[in-house]
């Protein structure tokens, strides 16, 4: 059983490594990422203004927004290059199966 407050918001066929993808978790818009065949899931919407950070790149670890260029850790939240300074939050991933979980972020 998953733990309370986590929900099924994709399956794993759906991400293959180096994908991203835009998922709502409670209200929340948030990424999820396979990075090397793990998920990660952090905040969709960029840090610094308004950009869906699932369009822009991922390269390892790494993504960069597509407005204005920040990078992030998507494993961490880390904002790691301006102009965002904020970081990301992350969600808890839970894998079932075949099935993607995210729980309330900080749990
Ligand atoms: S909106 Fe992402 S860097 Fe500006």
């Amino acid at each position: 059983m998953a733990d309370a407050g986590f929900e099924k918001v994709a399956d794993l066929g759906d991400l293959s490594p180096g994908d991203m993808m835009a998922v709502e978790v409670g209200g929340e818009q948030v990424l999820l990422a396979n990075v090397d065949g793990t998920i990660y899931a952090c905040d969709e919407i960029c840090s610094h203004a308004y950009a869906a950070l699932s369009e822009g790149d991922l390269n390892g670890a790494e993504i960069e927004c597509p407005l204005h260029g920040a990078n992030f850790n998507v494993t961490t939240g880390e904002c790691l290059t301006p102009p965002a300074e904020d970081n990301l939050k992350v969600y808890p991933v839970q894998i079932e199966g075949q099935d993607i979980l995210v729980g309330p972020p900080g749990s």
